[in-house]
């Protein structure tokens, strides 16, 4: 089964937006995923610029599915939907 690649965004604006509280999900997905999911931190995905007044801001990417405004319940749920 190919592994499932997750981008949390660290971008300026996914940051200050609070991709902060994100990161902790690069120590928490292999813990809990082991080597099944891939998980890594990415500059600006360039979706903050999309719709920038309506910004949903963070942005998480688990493979193509774009997370908006992620919480570490929103990746956790989307990653355990996808290895169902
Ligand atoms: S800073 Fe996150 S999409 Fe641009």
């Amino acid at each position: 089964m190919a592994k499932i690649n997750v981008k949390v965004c660290l971008g300026t604006t996914c940051f200050v937006m609070g991709s902060a509280n994100l990161q902790e999900l690069i120590e928490l997905v292999p813990r809990k995923y082991g080597d099944k999911v891939e998980v890594s931190g990415s500059p600006c995905l360039g979706l903050c610029s999309i719709d920038w007044e309506f910004s949903k801001a963070p942005y998480v990417k688990v493979d193509d599915e774009v997370i908006k405004e992620a919480t570490v319940e929103k990746v956790l749920a989307a990653i355990d939907k996808k290895l169902k």
